[in-house]
């Protein structure tokens, strides 16, 4: 089975920060596999942008060795890689001052007319003095977009002053804010299951649900990344954003249609309707956690003070947190949250957990009744699985067991599952905002996140120790006994 492709529009795509990690990582190897698909055309351009003093020459062998370390050898088709590089250009544009604006702008004028979108992959500190500069140059079209992404801010009030900086040239319906969770393909599927078939939603609520558990867990550790990781930690990296992202597609109420707006307005009222964890509340529905050495993938690893070269560092490698949304269709669900690095493998879940049955016709040598649980598996492995209870095959009477109805995306589909910025990228080109998040909807998920913060602040308490490789500290798992239930464990 394949996916239609359909070309997009021609378009500019100006890449600032065009040779840092995020372009090289993802942004080119996405614009890679979407030209080799077909679905780039004409005479689309992507012009990268940044401080150094390259040449042309120079710059295309950088993009070149993008494809080669971030593309399957088997996808690297010699005629597209030549193609996709002829799309390629350099610009040497300081964004602190007028240098190269003029280049740019020149080569920009070449076609007016065409989607033109400012990809800003840089640091967060830099997006409000370029913006400023793509305004004053005069790069602002009818159809010019920005993209920008996280972390955007790192309390409510910084995010409002960046958000307030690049709103002061572009309109919100010209900002692009990238949460790449949202371009996997398992989280836009979430909306598919839901809202394209019948049966989920008549039992998607609190007379049916007992809880809901989401894990995003990383089997790497904060490795060089240390210094930007220790002003943020877990809760800001992953659960401000992604996790709380992920929330939101479980508990909104059905949008109108998949128009941004109608989407996003059923987030937002998901994200103001968090019960807040203030003070005292923080240390009893929230765990945090540090690594200290272990096993690794690999082999053994050091723990997260080592790797940072400071032992006085509190800051959470994983954190879990028991939310709850105040509104008639979730009262009195938990949302059982979590994430960490370091974690045993690399594995991201959705599990929606369903209320047990309401009396059992079963004799006790049946076995007990499980719940049914819906297990929605973001990565590795990308599928749906949903567990129910069927009699143990065979004559020896009858036996319950546990099994899931298993959908693994790779066995059913023969199709490469895309990287989400290839997704959210020709978004962008599009012009299509459902995927990305409205100031509103960061601003509302930094007001919950920020009294937790500040109450962990308040207790000056250090992180509980895990060692890695394991599932995060003990208190973790009590956090979820405590109320009689279990951590999924898929094996
Ligand atoms: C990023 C975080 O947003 O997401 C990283 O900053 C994290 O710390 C990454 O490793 C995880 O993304 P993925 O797509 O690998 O699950």
């Amino acid at each position: 089975m394949s996916s239609q492709i359909i070309p997009v529009e021609e378009f500019d795509l100006v890449v600032f920060g065009g040779t840092g990690d995020l372009a090289q990582r993802k942004i080119i190897p996405a614009l890679y596999h979407r030209h080799l698909d077909g679905q780039i055309v004409g005479t689309s351009r992507i012009i990268a942008v940044s401080r150094k003093p390259l040449s042309p020459k120079e710059y295309l062998t950088k993009a070149k060795e993008a494809l080669e370390e971030f593309i399957p050898k088997e996808d690297r088709d010699p005629k597209a890689v030549k193609t996709f590089l002829e799309r390629l250009s350099y610009v040497a544009v300081d964004v602190t001052d007028d240098a190269g604006w003029k280049e740019l702008k020149t080569k920009l004028d070449d076609f007016p007319d065409r989607v033109r979108a400012f990809y800003l992959a840089v640091a967060p500190s830099l997006f409000g003095q370029i913006c400023e500069y793509i305004g004053k140059t005069g790069l602002i079209t009818d159809k010019t977009r920005v993209v920008i992404e996280k972390p955007i801010g790192k309390d409510l009030a910084s995010a409002k002053a960046l958000n307030d900086a690049v709103g002061k040239v572009f309109r919100e319906d010209q900002i692009y804010r990238i949460d790449h969770y949202l371009g996997k393909e398992t989280v836009q599927n979430l909306m598919a299951l839901r809202f394209a078939n019948a049966l989920f939603e008549p039992i998607w609520n609190a007379a049916h649900i007992d809880h809901v558990q989401i894990t995003v867990a990383e089997s790497i550790g904060v490795g060089s990344r240390g210094p930007y990781y220790d002003t943020s930690g877990a809760m800001r990296d992953m659960v401000q954003n992604h996790i709380l992202q992920l929330l939101c597609l479980v508990a909104m109420e059905p949008p109108m249609s998949m128009n941004a707006d109608a989407v996003r307005d059923e987030k937002l009222k998901v994200l103001r309707s968090l019960d807040p964890i203030t003070g005292e509340k923080a240390e009893k529905q929230t765990v945090r956690g540090q690594y200290t050495s272990g096993a690794g993938p690999e082999g053994a690893v050091p723990g997260y003070l080592e790797e940072l070269g400071d032992t006085t560092s509190k800051t959470a490698t994983f954190v879990a947190v028991k939310a709850t949304v105040g509104n008639w269709r979730w009262a009195g669900v938990p949302f059982y949250l979590r994430t960490g690095k370091r974690m045993p493998q690399r594995s991201s879940e959705i599990v929606v957990s369903f209320r047990p049955i309401p009396h059992s016709i079963f004799e006790t040598g049946a076995g007990g009744v499980a719940e049914n649980r819906l297990v929605i598996r973001l990565q590795p492995d990308e599928g749906v699985k949903l567990w129910l209870m069927i009699k143990d095959p065979g004559p020896g009477g009858m036996r319950l067991r546990h099994v899931p109805l298993d959908m693994s995306f790779a066995d059913a589909f023969e199709v490469r599952s895309p990287d989400a910025y290839e997704r959210l990228i020709l978004d962008v080109i599009r012009g299509n905002a459902t995927l990305f998040m409205r100031r509103d909807e960061v601003e509302a998920a930094w007001e919950w996140v920020d009294p937790i913060l500040q109450a962990w602040e308040e207790t000056g308490d250090t992180p509980k120790k895990y060692t890695a490789g394991t599932w995060g500290p003990a208190a973790s798992v009590a956090l979820i006994e405590r109320d009689g239930r279990t951590w999924h464990d898929d094996d």
